[in-house]
């Protein structure tokens, strides 16, 4: 049975989703992209994967460094992850930003990963990169959410936030 491309749009926006910036920096130059589509994928070796269009700079600049960052978008961040989300180049001239682990990190985000660039695999329209993690930052912020089409707080889709797992 073929599926509809409404029925698609449909399925993927009812995810409830952690929203990135994944960044890269190469000839002397950051770019990054808001990213939905990021997954850890091993524990033993710590691995995580990211799948960018086939057209993102972003994408393109992490194969030539063949690192990559993600930061994990904090519920105060809605304006940078729109502000990722267009594709001009200088996004990185309108917010503070540092390299560590030889790749763009947003210092005000939830989380950081810096990640050496282990596989990539063109699956579609999108190509799928996994990364070898050799750095990790969290903080107790709460992160920012992508749900039906709109950028939300954990407390607006009845999520609490920072409950702890029995
Ligand atoms: C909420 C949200 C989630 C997104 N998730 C992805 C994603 O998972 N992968 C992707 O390639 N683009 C995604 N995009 C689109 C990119 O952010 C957008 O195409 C961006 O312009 C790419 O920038 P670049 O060409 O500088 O890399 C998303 C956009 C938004 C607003």
């Amino acid at each position: 049975m073929a599926i509809s491309s409404e029925t698609f749009r449909e399925l993927f926006a009812s995810f409830a989703s952690t929203v990135t910036i994944v960044t890269a920096y190469a000839d002397d130059a950051p770019s990054g992209a808001t990213v939905t589509a990021c997954s850890s994928v091993s524990a033993q070796p710590p691995l995580i994967m990211v799948a960018l269009g086939r057209e993102s700079r972003t994408l393109s600049q992490i194969l030539r460094a063949g690192r990559f960052g993600v930061n994990v978008l904090a519920d105060h961040q809605e304006a940078v992850a729109r502000l990722f989300s267009q594709s001009t180049v200088n996004k990185f001239s309108r917010l503070d930003w540092i390299l560590d682990g030889d790749v763009p990190c947003l210092p005000d985000s939830c989380g950081f990963v810096a990640a050496r660039l282990s596989s990539e695999l063109t699956v579609g329209d999108h190509v799928l990169i996994v990364g070898s993690i050799e750095k990790v930052s969290c903080t107790s912020q709460t992160p920012l959410l992508y749900h039906r089409r709109q950028f939300a707080r954990c407390e607006q889709i009845g999520v609490k936030a920072n409950a702890s797992v029995a």
